[in-house]
């Protein structure tokens, strides 16, 4: 073992206890806060397990005293000395070395440190976040962050040993690859010695991982890196990390059991949350009408009622064209809203039509005195009465409804949910609701394009009972695809994959992929299906998204060491940067860009 110098650590700052009183040790850290109450010197020293206060008593220590005098916010110190109990008024109940304080003897001043540009202290961690960004090596000595990445680091270590367990392989795939198919812009890499080639950074190793089921692995997975240039959310990032995995001779039911045992060990491991078993299920068809999203925030209800055939009856032009011209009415009850009033409502209404497609939102207020509401005086009372009791709405709520065609209903109606669930209160606190989404479509028809594209990716294997359907009625086929859902969020999406190629040539020719195009790009793939291809299936859970709700953080820059702004930039080395004509040259490379303004 190597021996130890003079002012290495022996113990960690957060770790000491009441039962290390009286031992002589040395901390190494970085000094948070410094008091001096002329005389004692006290500082706060930080290691990545906690903090631990350390007095400096000018008669105990006279040199380490003056060395403490000197001492700014994070300066790098290495400090020995006699851990003591504090006197009972002293004793910080907020801090779990609380009862203790290290009396030093002998103080070293590792490395000074600058002035940092904001406070890293729990209590005022309230920096500007471009700030935080620009200098991300300080965030992260933040508690917040260092709890961040131990969690992170610990949900890595929790799927790896469960999946170690389950019999799969960790295999790694090129980074340097070719297009896949995952639906977002590539990153391009060029190819110096292949002069006018580019490689493609892969948005998933989808193929790769196709090709190692072909290859005969069985069961891989990897924690994969996955690069998309796409719109950035909240819960988007150019670089993102999947729990990716593939399995060969299964059936779907295999991949939820294994995958629902994969939540379970993480949630288990890291904050000690037992999710339910199994997790709930529900077809897409299903969610989109209870809920009007493929990804149903199940913590509370408020589901979506159709009025359809009540609305076809009234007298209100709004509803009765609607269904007339093959639209749907839905209303959603919002439990205790009744209180709302007008104002509230246009307000309300005015919020919807500028966030979603929604022309207008009709209301029925279950007032004490009876039902209120602007187009009351459309209906029967028995109309209303049925529409009331078809929404299970109590006295006290409030009756929201939209009419248009199907997908506007259904987006509109979603946010308002959500919206109202929040305003309500009705989102209960620290509870996780997975939910499996299965039967997903296998196209969807896109306008922009007017063509089908794949709903998931095109190597989804449709469902057997509607491998008829692909060319006569595609809107129709169902793909065998699934969503891990959690709280409203997308967690991973699957499916059992196409192992045959003619199954798999359908599919391309629906999607206007021509044979000669199938071949240019994933003929190698075609060619492999050729060679003894096991049925297999698998799915990516989104790592950084589960990491995000175990830390009950709200936006995926939070869980990641080195995360991108908004516009993609790297805010702390100035990526992405210009490279010099030279470079350019080698890679056979010429920008014809008008020069920046
Ligand atoms: P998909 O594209 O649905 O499927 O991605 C799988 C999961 O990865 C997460 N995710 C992201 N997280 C952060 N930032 C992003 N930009 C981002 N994009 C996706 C989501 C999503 O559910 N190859 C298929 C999986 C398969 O079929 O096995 C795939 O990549 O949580
Ligand atoms: P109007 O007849 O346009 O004044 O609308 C009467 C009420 O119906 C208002 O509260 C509108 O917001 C509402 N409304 C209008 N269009 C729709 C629609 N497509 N779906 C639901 N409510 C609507």
């Amino acid at each position: 073992m190597a021996t130890r110098a003079d002012w290495q650590r022996t113990h960690w700052c957060g770790e000491v206890r009441k039962a290390d009183v009286g031992g002589e040790m040395t901390f190494n850290g970085w000094v948070r806060r410094r008091r001096d109450h002329g005389g004692l010197i006290f500082v706060d020293l930080v290691d990545r397990t906690g903090l631990c206060q350390v007095v400096f008593d000018p008669s105990e220590c006279p040199d380490a005293h003056a060395t403490a005098g000197g001492l700014r916010g994070e300066y790098v110190l290495s400090v020995s000395g006699v851990l003591a109990a504090r006197s009972d008024e002293t004793v910080n109940p907020r801090l779990e070395t609380g009862e203790v304080e290290l009396r030093a003897r002998r103080a070293e001043v590792l490395n000074p440190s600058e002035t940092p540009p904001f406070s890293l202290t729990e209590e005022d961690a309230a920096a500007d976040e471009m700030i935080r960004l620009r200098y991300r090596y300080l965030d992260l000595r933040t508690p917040r962050m260092q709890r961040n990445l131990r969690l992170r680091h610990r949900a890595a270590q929790a799927a790896r040993s469960y999946l170690d367990a389950q019999g799969f392989w960790e295999v790694e795939t090129p980074m340097l690859f070719r297009q896949t198919p995952e639906g977002a812009r590539d990153y391009l890499v060029p190819s110096r010695v292949n002069p006018g080639h580019f490689y493609a950074l892969p948005q998933s190793p989808q193929i790769m991982k196709q090709l190692l089921m072909v290859a005969g692995m069985e069961r891989y997975y990897q924690l994969a890196r996955c690069l998309r240039d796409e719109d950035l959310r909240r819960d988007r990032q150019p670089e993102h990390t999947q729990i990716d995995m593939e399995l060969a001779f299964v059936t779907r039911e295999d991949i939820l059991t294994v995958t629902e045992g994969l939540f379970r060990a993480i949630f288990r491991e890291t904050i000690g949350y037992e999710l339910p078993d199994p997790f709930p299920r529900m077809t897409h068809a299903e969610a989109v009408a209870k809920y009007g999203t493929d990804k149903p925030d199940t913590r509370y209800g408020m589901e979506l009622t159709d009025l359809g055939d009540i609305a076809a009856q009234c007298e209100f032009r709004v509803f009765a064209s609607a269904v007339q011209s093959g639209g749907q009415v839905k209303a959603i009850a919002a439990p205790g809203g009744a209180q709302w009033g007008r104002m509230v409502m246009d307000r309300i209404t005015e919020e919807l039509q500028r966030e979603t497609r929604a022309k207008g939102l009709a209301w029925i207020a279950l007032l004490d005195e009876g039902p209120k509401s602007p187009i009351a005086k459309f209906f029967t009372d028995e109309q209303l009465r049925d529409l009331i009791a078809r929404t299970g709405a109590n006295p006290g709520d409030m009756v929201l409804m939209v009419a248009d065609q199907p997908d506007v209903v259904a987006e509109a109606l979603d946010r308002l949910r959500r919206k109202l669930a929040d305003r309500l209160g009705l989102i209960p606190e620290g509870v996780f609701s997975p939910l499996w989404v299965l039967d997903f479509p296998m196209f969807a028809w896109s306008e922009d394009e007017g063509r089908w594209d794949a709903e998931h990716h095109p190597f989804c294997m449709p469902h057997p009972d509607d491998i008829d359907l692909i060319e006569s009625d595609p809107g129709k086929v169902r793909a065998q695809a699934y969503d891990v859902v959690m709280n409203g969020d997308e967690l991973g999406s699957g499916s059992i994959r196409i192992h045959r190629r003619d199954i798999q040539q359908r599919i391309f020719s629906m999607l206007g992929i021509t044979a000669e195009q199938a071949e240019e790009r994933f003929g190698f793939l075609l060619k492999a299906f050729e060679y003894g291809t096991p049925p297999h299936g698998g799915i990516a859970p989104g790592f950084d998204r589960i990491v995000m709700w175990l830390c009950g953080e709200p936006n995926i820059r939070e869980v990641m060491a080195f995360p991108k702004t908004q516009t993609a930039q790297c805010l702390m080395s100035g990526a992405p940067s210009m490279v010099d004509d030279r470079l350019l040259r080698d890679l056979h490379i010429k920008l014809d860009l008008p020069p920046e303004g």
